[in-house]
């Protein structure tokens, strides 16, 4: 049942590589066309990590961002928390290196991989930390380089991703009477693992010349069972949110919902009578970001004027694992 947490976004930021693949890029080499990228997903561009940018340069570059818009200094924060599947190395954590980057020699920093989900995973978790009187300003950060574990060669998946980076600057207050997350919902279903997945590059299959060869290090996915699963899953997940927070769609003034492909957002918006125009869409000019998707959007949305004082702001996502999960927030 809703137990709200008192807690407001101080600043938000985000990064985006300058390197954009258009539709025509993989027309150039690949049995595809532009017309069916727009059709099937809504993706028109997206950005490509260049030489030298990486998931940790990506997320202090969007980290930076936020803290200059909530006015604080890397010294002000009491925790980071970077949700990612596309870390920087095995280990150390992608956290650990944006701590280093930020000049930070003692501040606490860790990952958290739920995939898709892990920006709502990565936020609830320091929501839930802020209750104490150790953690009151956290910064939480989505980033990921997608086109380094895409598979160029397979048209069905690499056409989906993007990289990039986004984070906010979560403040404790001391009650949920003003800005507060309302509610909230995680939840995991492993059996999915191999509709979406890399098997190779982890302890249970380690790189090998076969692995590499067998291009087993690069994103597998069954779309069509990724999106069934993912139109019912994020359309549930929202209505029990609403439900148990004493809500309607009515209420809801922004959807801020995980870029995935523009007919699972499409088809879970319609379902729930949410209308289009409160829907917030960036996955043309993006793409799937995985778990930069959803504070890359939040960003854009904050600084577009979106967002004002007292809305109401339904997050959601779904992705590989299974993971899911919504956000009631109050701004
Ligand atoms: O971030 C969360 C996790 N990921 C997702 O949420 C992604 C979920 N899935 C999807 O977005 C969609 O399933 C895709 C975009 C990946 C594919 O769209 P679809 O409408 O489900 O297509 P499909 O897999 O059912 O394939 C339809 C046809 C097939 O040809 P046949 O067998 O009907 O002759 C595919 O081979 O489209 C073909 N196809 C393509 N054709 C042109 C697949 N990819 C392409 C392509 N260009 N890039």
């Amino acid at each position: 049942m809703p137990d709200p947490i008192g807690l407001r976004i101080a600043g938000s930021g985000h990064f985006l590589p300058e390197r954009v693949y258009d539709n025509a890029h993989f027309e150039s080499y690949l049995d595809t066309s532009d017309a069916w990228i727009r059709e099937r997903t809504g993706i028109r561009t997206r950005h490509i990590a260049g030489e030298g940018e990486s998931t940790a340069t990506m997320a202090v570059a969007a980290a930076r961002a936020a803290l200059e818009d909530a006015k604080l200094k890397p010294t002000d924060l009491d925790l980071i928390i970077v949700a990612t599947i596309t870390p920087e190395h095995v280990f150390p954590s992608t956290a650990c290196c944006v701590a280093r980057q930020l000049g930070l020699t003692s501040t606490p920093a860790f990952d958290l991989a739920a995939t898709c989900s892990g920006f709502i995973y990565a936020t609830v978790t320091a929501a839930h930390l802020t209750r104490g009187k150790t953690y009151r300003t956290i910064l939480v950060i989505g980033a990921e380089t997608m086109s380094r574990i895409t598979d160029y060669q397979d048209r069905s998946s690499c056409i989906l991703f993007g990289d990039g980076a986004g984070a906010v600057v979560l403040n404790a207050l001391p009650d949920a009477t003003g800005p507060a997350l309302l509610h909230h919902r995680i939840h995991a279903d492993g059996h999915g693992h191999e509709s979406l997945w890399v098997p190779a590059g982890g302890s249970c299959l380690p790189a090998s010349q076969m692995t590499v060869n067998e291009r087993l290090h690069y994103v597998k996915m069954q779309g069509r069972e990724v999106f069934k699963q993912a139109v019912s899953t994020l359309r549930q997940v929202v209505e029990g949110t609403l439900s148990e927070a004493g809500v309607t769609s009515d209420d809801v003034a922004l959807l801020i919902s995980h870029q995935s492909n523009i007919r699972i957002m499409e088809a879970a918006r319609a379902k729930l009578g949410i209308p289009l125009e409160k829907m917030y869409v960036n996955i043309d000019r993006i793409g799937n970001t995985s778990a930069a998707s959803i504070p890359i959007a939040l960003d854009e949305a904050r600084r577009g004027g979106h967002v004002r004082g007292g809305d109401l702001v339904m997050f959601v996502a779904f992705g590989a694992g299974f993971t899911w999960g919504s956000m009631l927030w109050r701004m």
